[in-house]
């Protein structure tokens, strides 16, 4: 683990690799205390290529210690996206409580010459608590029916039937499969949401989870499907489905919704085995559109901050809200508040590049934010009406790809009155949380100069309350 990072728009709170190209968060897992962060790593370019597992540690999700890399490519294919799950009652019979990795190989040679089968399911075993790998003898484990796509395994352990259930991305669609011990697989069902005729790319990384609605300790199950393109604002993102699960089947029981509206929010999905079933998802910082291009060299990409997930009950239906986890606060650090707020409200000469800025307001003000620096760069968060856009054509750097600065980013609020604003900001990156995170935008940036001025301007000059600026940083060893 380094001292610190240096280079520009290093984030400093954010999970980022120490050198090279990252994508997927992968086999998110705790065991014995600690959190195990895999991911889709290229440890010899800064662009994607042929995958590895990377891997580091943590206790609280915040402070990372970068661990050799788990699992390299081999003659089957590289290592694609997968799970990880703590095989408590020796179902597979590599040992108590050993942390086996279901993940997908992917030939690149099959890909090339143009057929399908490209990708199957294999599965790893550590009993050293991730520090050391042991690939299956007789990978892979679950074999392709055909299909093109066929990747990125989330399995978890199902009670009441005694069965691990993989959910696995095939094509444009979801497929089931169940197991007694991870090494033979049967399909159970394929979910293909009804009045489905959104073109979303194609689909990958899928989970499913149970959650309970705290106020009422009703549990639903929550299906993530990431999608490749068109997610609202462009490029790839991420959606979830609530419904039931029956031990075979899921089926929805309303529309799907998207779980954050930024371009920057991608190939999200849950940690396993978390203590008091919290459920605490992370998602990688990009976009497919220009991930390989974003102006940073020795690394490229981050993830977001770990969130903490929870269910909720209103009468437009259920919906999951996203808020930073308790510990998160241990890293802030108070240099502003003020009651009451009289607008157009400014402030210079603060650091943005690692702050939180929280205010309240009445239901319904609208205001428009922005983050600007002495280069006359901005970034700006209008929340009007039924809207909120962020706007970042004019953030900075922006010329390696048309499309980052394409159109502005809206997200609609139905009939929600926005009351509440969070703001996380880190070198390259803000993630806007309103509503107590009932709604989320995760978005990229890369200034010239560091944003130090903040102005908050609001409709017919409405005050604010309680806003509160933090710095933001992490300890290194
Ligand atoms: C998602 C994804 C996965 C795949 C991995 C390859 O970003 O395309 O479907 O397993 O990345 O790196």
């Amino acid at each position: 683990t380094p001292k610190s990072y240096t280079e520009p728009y290093r984030p400093q709170f954010h999970f980022t690799p120490p050198a090279k190209w990252m994508n997927d968060p992968n086999g998110l897992v705790y065991l014995n205390g600690k959190y195990h962060l895999f991911y889709q790593y290229y440890p010899e370019d800064i662009v994607w290529g042929p995958m590895h597992w990377g891997h580091a540690e943590s206790t609280d999700l915040l402070h990372w210690k970068h661990l050799p890399v788990a699992l390299y490519p081999d003659k089957l294919g590289w290592i694609f996206s997968g799970s990880a799950v703590i095989d408590k009652n020796n179902t597979a019979g590599f040992g108590k409580n050993a942390m086996i990795a279901i993940y997908t190989y992917h030939n690149d040679e099959i890909w090339k010459a143009g057929k399908k089968n490209t990708e199957s399911q294999a599965i790893a075993y550590s009993t050293d608590e991730g520090k050391t790998w042991t690939k299956y003898k007789d990978n892979p484990v679950l074999n392709n029916s055909g299909e093109q796509d066929f990747r990125d395994p989330k399995v978890f352990w199902h009670e009441e039937t005694s069965k691990w259930i993989m959910t696995l991305a095939v094509g444009d669609k979801i497929k089931l499969f169940s197991s007694p011990n991870l090494k033979e697989w049967q399909e159970e069902s394929t979910f293909k949401p009804k009045d489905d005729d959104s073109n979303l790319g194609v689909w990958e990384c899928p989970d499913l989870f149970p959650i309970k609605i705290k106020s009422n300790g009703e549990t639903y199950w929550v299906m993530i499907v990431n999608h490749g393109d068109k997610a609202p604002n462009g490029g790839s993102g991420t959606r979830y489905f609530i419904g039931d699960f029956d031990g075979k089947k899921f089926t929805e029981i309303q529309k799907a919704l998207w779980l954050d509206y930024g371009t920057d929010y991608y190939a999200t999905v849950t940690f396993s085995n978390v203590p008091n079933d919290k459920k605490i998802v992370l998602g990688w910082m990009s976009n497919w559109q220009y991930a390989t291009k974003v102006p940073t060299e020795v690394w490229r990409s981050a993830m977001t901050l770990p969130r903490e997930l929870n269910l909720i009950k209103q009468k437009e239906g259920y919906r999951l809200t996203q808020n930073m986890i308790p510990q998160f606060d241990a890293l802030t650090k108070s240099v502003f508040e003020q009651e009451k707020v009289v607008t157009p409200f400014e402030k210079t000469e603060i650091d943005l590049s690692q702050a939180e800025v929280n205010f309240t307001m009445e239901g319904g003000t609208d205001v428009i934010i922005s983050l600007s620096n002495i280069n006359g760069e901005l970034f700006t968060i209008a929340i009007a009406g039924d809207i909120v856009v962020t706007d970042r054509s004019n953030s900075g750097k922006s010329d390696f790809h048309e499309t980052f600065t394409a159109k502005p980013q809206v997200m609609p609020l139905g009939e929600d009155k926005i009351n509440e604003v969070q703001l996380i900001l880190d070198k390259s990156s803000i993630e806007i949380l309103l509503n107590g995170g009932k709604y989320s935008m995760t978005n990229l940036f890369f200034p010239t100069e560091q944003f130090s001025i903040l102005k908050i301007i609001s409709k017919d000059d409405k005050p604010l309350q309680n806003l509160k600026i933090k710095s933001v940083a992490r300890t290194w060893d």
